[in-house]
């Protein structure tokens, strides 16, 4: 029998990332690498195998990808991006993909996912399910380490209104203190939190106002599709954990150097169970440079992956509203296909119990500093 194939559409999130993947763009002016990448038709750029699970189960597929970067896929007419990520789709069928996921702003342009799928020949998801089911894990282990209890705690969730972030919202209010929503656009964040504030079970406020928010919060959990830095080292409380899951990262590198009280975690990283590999096509036994440890993928490629496992060819997460029960629907999936949570991870570098300890004095000395 034929091996189960997904293909996961990729693209560059900022311009560092087109020189890891190409390193002839170092160097090259801003301007022009943006117009050559306008200009890239989409390629397949990996091959992936060695995906396995505990009972034997394998997939392969393919990272096909388009060459925008995030500010592109937002400025450009949404109708010429959906054409170039339904190319790179394309490109995935001819190798035999069931099933595709959307990466980074792919999944996020205009309705999330849900025109690509109508338009698509084949199962589409964003891929967000397991992301949230990961960053809400990723959260409280970062609470755990930092010893803050999410029943006492204030969690700020930015990015409150979209597909990831309005699901955390819910999800996490079933274990904290108090729930802040953050949005930029007032009109959309006070509806939903008018439809939902009555069902969380926990107090909640909402509030355009990113930096008053993030000042009252001992959590927080960032999910926006800003192009820019979003978490200000002057903002964040000390002992804080704030958990990123977007793509652009939402946190000023600042925050490494400035505050070393404060813990920053990626959420959405996962192992990969078997023996994985990356495989440029171009440069055939080369790794590609997912800027991760080895074994590890983005959660949201991780669920194409656990859905081709299963062999659910279903275009199982889209749009804005999230379906909780396919969070832990998701989860409990992913988990009987062996992936685990990636290790804790940020600005680029693995948080060793080492680091963790030394955030953990730091916010000591500094609450010492401030009380005497
Ligand atoms: N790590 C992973 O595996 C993974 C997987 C999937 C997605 N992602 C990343 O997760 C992020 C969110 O994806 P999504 O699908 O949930 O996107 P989405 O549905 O478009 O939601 C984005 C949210 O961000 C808010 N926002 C945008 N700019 C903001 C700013 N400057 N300040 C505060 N809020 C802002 C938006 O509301 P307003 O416009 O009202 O501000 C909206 O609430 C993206 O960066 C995506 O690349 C990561």
């Amino acid at each position: 029998m034929s091996v189960p194939k997904f293909c996961f559409v990729i693209h560059p999130v900022s311009l560092e990332d087109v020189a890891r993947y190409e390193p002839g763009a170092k160097g090259k002016g801003a301007p022009i690498v943006r117009k050559i990448l306008e200009r890239m038709p989409s390629w397949t750029a990996v091959h992936v195998t060695g995906v396995r699970t505990p009972d034997g189960r394998e997939t392969e597929g393919g990272f096909v990808a388009d060459g925008l970067l995030p500010e592109q896929m937002l400025a450009f007419p949404r109708e010429d991006v959906y054409a170039r990520i339904l190319r790179a789709i394309d490109l995935g069928v001819a190798l035999g993909a069931q099933i595709a996921g959307l990466g980074a702003f792919t999944g996020v342009v205009g309705d999330g996912g849900v025109t690509i799928a109508e338009r698509a020949p084949i199962p589409v998801t964003t891929g967000n399910s397991l992301t949230i089911a990961a960053g809400l894990q990723s959260l409280l282990r970062g609470a755990r380490e930092m010893g803050v209890d999410p029943a006492e705690a204030t969690v700020v969730v930015v990015g409150a209104t979209g597909s990831i972030g309005s699901a955390c919202v819910r999800l996490l209010s079933r274990s904290v203190g108090r729930v802040i929503l953050v949005a930029r656009n007032a009109t959309r964040l006070r509806k939903l939190h008018e439809q939902i504030a009555d069902e969380l079970p926990c107090p909640s406020e909402a509030t355009t106002d990113v930096s008053a928010a993030v000042r009252r919060a001992q959590l927080v959990l960032t999910a926006t599709s800003s192009t820019q830095d979003v978490i200000q080292p002057e903002d964040l409380q000390t002992g804080a954990v704030v958990c990123e899951l977007s793509l652009p990262h939402d946190v000023s590198r600042r925050v490494a150097a400035l505050r070393p009280d404060v813990l920053v975690t990626e959420g959405g990283n996962m192992l990969v169970p078997g023996e994985p590999r990356f495989e440029r096509v171009r440069e055939p036994g080369s790794e590609f440079d997912l800027n991760l440890p080895p074994r590890t993928a983005l959660a949201c490629m991780s669920e194409t992956m656990v859905l081709a496992l299963e062999q659910r060819f279903e275009s199982y997460t889209l749009g804005r509203g999230i379906d909780l029960a396919k969070v832990v629907e998701m989860e409990a999936m992913a988990a009987r296909c062996g992936f685990t949570l990636g290790g804790m991870r940020a600005f680029d570098a693995a948080i060793t119990p080492e680091k963790i300890a030394a955030t953990r004095a730091a916010a000591r000395e500094r609450r010492a500093r401030v009380l005497a």
